[in-house]
């Protein structure tokens, strides 16, 4: 390990930067070797400031000459020590002018300035401006740029920057130049620049207002063919947020550029949106229906941030989630009225739920738990989580569902009205909902302070003499690092009740004149124990509880396998249908699990099909589904998540101990299981579904891909001549990615002869399509019969290369946190090979690696035999020299 370990960053030790700055002038003269920053900031003291130092951050820099308001500093005049750059005792007015060259081509971290197959990006988010100059990079200082681009023409005919360009021309010995004026004050992080030969698509877009705008979106040279729906993304953004949000682009002009080399997703940077290819690049060949989904959220996401993190900012990196929580929301609120239907947008609610369970439960269960609002940390880039965005996003969505759409509405509006142009804290976007609203919103903070997922338990007592319903909830909170109690929460839980003939039953709540018109009621459940009462019920209900998944809590409710059947037949909550068929095959998976694990104990295995198909004779979950599959009248979307199972990952969540091995083979045989009770539905499903015409990415039209996908992969795994002809042939004839893919996995999956020559064929028929080439190798790291070996080999493929993050992510994450079953193999292999990339990234980027650092922060909730191998694994990363900051936080907290 390394021994100066790094030091803890706290939200309480937050100061007022001593210096603000007006306006920033910037010069470069971009050479990828070498390349020189002149800055010009004009600063002066902060009367909140607590001295006369001015502090400025930088990082990988070489310091040519420093100038104080026209006098060179010499060495004794500053400190420069850690990265930070202290100018003590200076005056109240300052004009610092500094020189600084770094080397672009050598940057492989990807924050800061960077080239990407030949062309320059920057990332600055969020202290990555440090790597460019010296500068007091910190969001709550804001300022005015001008920037000044020199750099070769024929090399680098392209070069942007934020704002509006005011100026271009040619300079001596073929080089040119570029001018960019941002009019908008901004901190630091949303600094941009790219410079290089670049190609755009570009449309003129008149706004409500009648003011017209340039929209552009930048690619390399030969991917004109597939911008078209990153721009119709970035129209519909504007539209939206006009409409939604009566919020308005505040430029003349709006850049997105993609970049094959990109940590992230992508960066809301002022004007010029920087974006990984993959949330840009799409046309039918090439990307699936959620490519085409993920590109439109994540292009509203960005664009969105214009409002919500540009204009109002975040004081400091702990309110990271003021912005994304905030913008996270809105994406899925775009993309939810984009598809427009009341059931498209609970098929999306399903889909955003499903992420946070999967990858926000765990994360709030493990090491790594912090609150959305965190306390510390040691390397700001290991705070870009799920709990931040994701668990951000449920709790700026409890303010609607507490004040309602308009309550919330004007909360946003008195955010901006009170903050347009500052950085902020949560609780100052909490104070404007709670003013806007005229609502008590002090205990809902700690949402923002307390980490771990609240349970919710609920009890009903129905007494039908006096015909009333006591609904009891209770709530508690796991302990979870630093926090040992927690208080508890204000937890809005939507509430309906279900009659026998399965129709919404009138609420009345003890002491109301009537029922309510609505027949979904929100309690808000702030106490520890809390009982409900309702009047009036004419019958011994099943409740519905939390419908929508109105707040981001475990529900514990002991529901009969019947009551479950019943609510997926019947509930107008169509969240909480799905819900139901979650529980039930949640429950038999667990009862399955159990079995392997016991037959294994037992060791009198001969097959664990016979073992379990002694246990599992009963047919609930077959004949549910089946209702549920032949209901045309759901649509196809969400009838293909009622036929999902539950992931591995998810099933782990419900167990004490983390048995990989017994879960994969449970859920493979209960797989089996559905596919032969199902055989004839999925059949016809597959075929109802099957026309394929011209592609068109929309929702029906998604939907129906979906889940006759999805009733191919269940009928693969009956092994018949007849589907595995079906998936030859659809592999051969898909007229689009989506088709394709599902058909190569089916084959992958199954024994089908071609399967080899289908994966050749995928490979030279896209051996220049990059993220498809991703798929790939993801196809084959999650295929069921891979292991550390086929990884092994893949990694030597001249098309695999670590330094890649797309390509990285697309074989080795995709084997660690996406095949269970192997990664966890019990010789320990996986975990070494894990150890072994953890560590090579770490050298070249270390925000890469200490994402892949994260694949085993949960040991401890595995088998005792796959603990120690994992352990010994960590201590392994732990052990080598030169550990990033980044990976460093990941090891240390895991390990302790
Ligand atoms: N603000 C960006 C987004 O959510 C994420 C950038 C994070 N980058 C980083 N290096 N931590 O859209
Ligand atoms: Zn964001």
């Amino acid at each position: 390990m390394r021994t100066d370990t790094p030091p803890t960053i706290y939200r309480k030790d937050y100061a007022d930067p001593t210096y603000l700055v007006d306006t920033v002038e910037m010069g470069f003269d971009l050479e990828p070797s070498l390349t020189r920053v002149a800055t010009r900031i004009f600063m002066q003291r902060n009367p909140a400031g607590s001295n006369n130092e001015i502090v400025l951050f930088g990082e990988e820099l070489e310091l040519v000459q420093l100038r104080l308001n026209g006098k060179v500093l010499r060495a004794a005049d500053y400190k420069l020590a850690g990265g930070v750059l202290r100018i003590p005792g200076a005056p109240a007015k300052v004009v610092l002018e500094i020189e600084t060259t770094t080397r672009p081509d050598r940057n492989t971290s990807l924050m800061g300035l960077y080239v990407s197959n030949g062309n320059f990006f920057t990332q600055c988010e969020a202290e990555g401006f440090r790597k460019i100059t010296f500068f007091p990079d910190r969001p709550d200082v804001m300022a005015k740029y001008t920037v000044m681009l020199r750099a070769d023409k024929k090399a680098f005919p392209v070069l942007l920057s934020n704002g509006n360009l005011i100026e271009e021309g040619d300079l001596p010995d073929g080089r040119h130049y570029a001018k960019w004026e941002d009019p908008f004050k901004k901190p630091s992080y949303l600094f941009a620049l790219v410079a290089g030969n670049l190609v755009c698509q570009e449309e003129k877009y008149r706004l409500k207002s009648g003011r017209e705008v340039l929209l552009q979106v930048w690619v390399e040279d030969g991917n004109l063919d597939k911008t078209q729906h990153a721009m119709d993304s970035l129209i519909n953004s504007i539209r939206w947020d006009e409409e939604r949000f009566g919020l308005e682009l505040d430029l003349d002009r709006f850049m997105i550029v993609a970049v094959g080399d990109f940590n992230m997703g992508a960066m809301e940077n002022k004007g010029l949106n920087i974006f990984n290819t993959k949330f840009v690049l799409a046309n039918p060949r090439i990307a699936t229906d959620i490519d085409f989904a993920n590109i439109e959220a994540v292009v509203g996401h960005e664009y969105f941030h214009n409002w919500t993190g540009n204009r109002v900012t975040c004081r400091d990196w702990f309110q990271l989630s003021l912005k994304e929580g905030l913008t996270v929301f809105r994406d899925q609120e775009f993309s939810a009225d984009m598809i427009g239907t009341d059931s498209g947008r609970a098929v999306k609610r399903i889909d955003d739920v499903r992420v946070l369970r999967q990858a926000q439960f765990p994360e709030d269960a493990g090491p790594m738990a912090h609150p959305v609002r965190p306390d510390s940390f040691v390397e700001i880039n290991n705070f870009y989580t799920v709990t931040v965005y994701e668990k951000g996003a449920e709790v700026v969505r409890m303010y609607q569902t507490l004040l309602g759409r308009d309550g919330f509405r004007k909360g946003m509006d008195l955010y901006f009205e009170r903050h347009d142009g500052q950085a902020v804290t949560c609780d100052d976007f909490r104070a404007a909902m709670a003013d806007a609203g005229k609502r008590d919103l002090k205990q809902f903070e700690r949402w923002y302070s307390q980490s771990g997922t609240p349970r919710v338990a609920a009890g009903v007592h129905y007494d039908a003499k006096s015909r009333t319903l006591e609904l009891t909830l209770e709530q508690s909170c796991p302990a979870t690092p630093g926090q040992k109690k927690k208080q508890p929460f204000h937890i809005p839980v939507a509430v309906g009740l279900l009659d026998s003939k399965g129709r919404d039953m009138p609420l009345r709540l003890d002491g109301e004149k009537s029922a309510a018109g609505d027949t979904t009621r929100v309690l808000e459940l702030t106490k520890a124990r809390q009982t409900f009462r309702f009047t009036d019920v004419a019958e011994k209900p099943v409740p519905s509880i939390l419908r929508g998944f109105s707040a981001p809590v475990v529900l514990q409710y002991e529901y009969s396998d019947a009551e479950l059947a019943f609510l997926m037949a019947h509930d107008s909550d169509a969240f909480n249908r799905w819900e139901a068929g979650q529980r039930l095959a949640t429950r038999r998976l667990l009862k399955l699990t159990t079995a392997v694990q016991a037959a294994r104990q037992s060791g009198h295995v001969v097959s664990f099909e016979t073992v379990l198909g002694n246990q599992d004779q009963d047919s609930a979950l077959s004949d549910a589904l089946r209702i549920t599959l032949r209901d045309e009248t759901l649509d196809a979307a969400f009838r293909e998540l009622v036929l999902t199972l539950p992931s591995e990952t998810m099933i782990a969540e419900q167990m004490e101990v983390i048995d990989p091995h017994a879960i994969h083979i449970a859920r493979q045989f209960m797989r089996r299981t559905l596919a032969r009770d199902l055989r004839d539905d999925l059949l016809a499903a597959y075929k109802a579904c099957g026309t394929p015409g011209e592609y068109s990415p929309d929702a029906d039209a998604s939907g129906k891909r979906a889940l006759k996908n999805v009733a191919l992969s269940y009928l693969v795994e009956l092994d018949e001549e007849e589907v595995l002809t079906l998936a030859q042939k659809q592999n051969d004839e898909a007229n689009n990615m989506t088709d394709r893919l599902a058909a190569l996995g089916a084959l992958t999956n199954s024994s089908a002869a071609g399967k080899a020559a289908a994966l050749e064929g995928f490979y030279s028929e896209f051996e220049k399509e990059a993220l498809v080439i991703d798929k790939w190798f993801t196809l084959q790291a999650t295929a069921r019969n891979a292991d550390v070996n086929t990884v092994r080999t893949l990694a030597t493929h001249p098309a695999f290369s670590l330094k890649n993050p797309n390509r990285a992510r697309s074989l080795i994450f995709s084997f660690c946190n996406g095949n269970p079953s192997a990664f966890h193999a019990l010789d320990g292999n996986g975990y070494a090979f894990w150890a072994e990339q953890v560590i090579a990234l770490n050298g070249s980027n270390p925000q890469v690696a200490a994402r892949l650092a994260r694949s085993l922060d949960r040991w401890r909730k595995y088998t005792p035999a796959l603990q120690e191998k994992m352990r010994h694994a960590l201590q392994q990363v732990a052990a080598s020299s030169n550990l990033s900051r980044d990976v460093a936080e990941v090891i240390t907290k895991s390990l302790s």
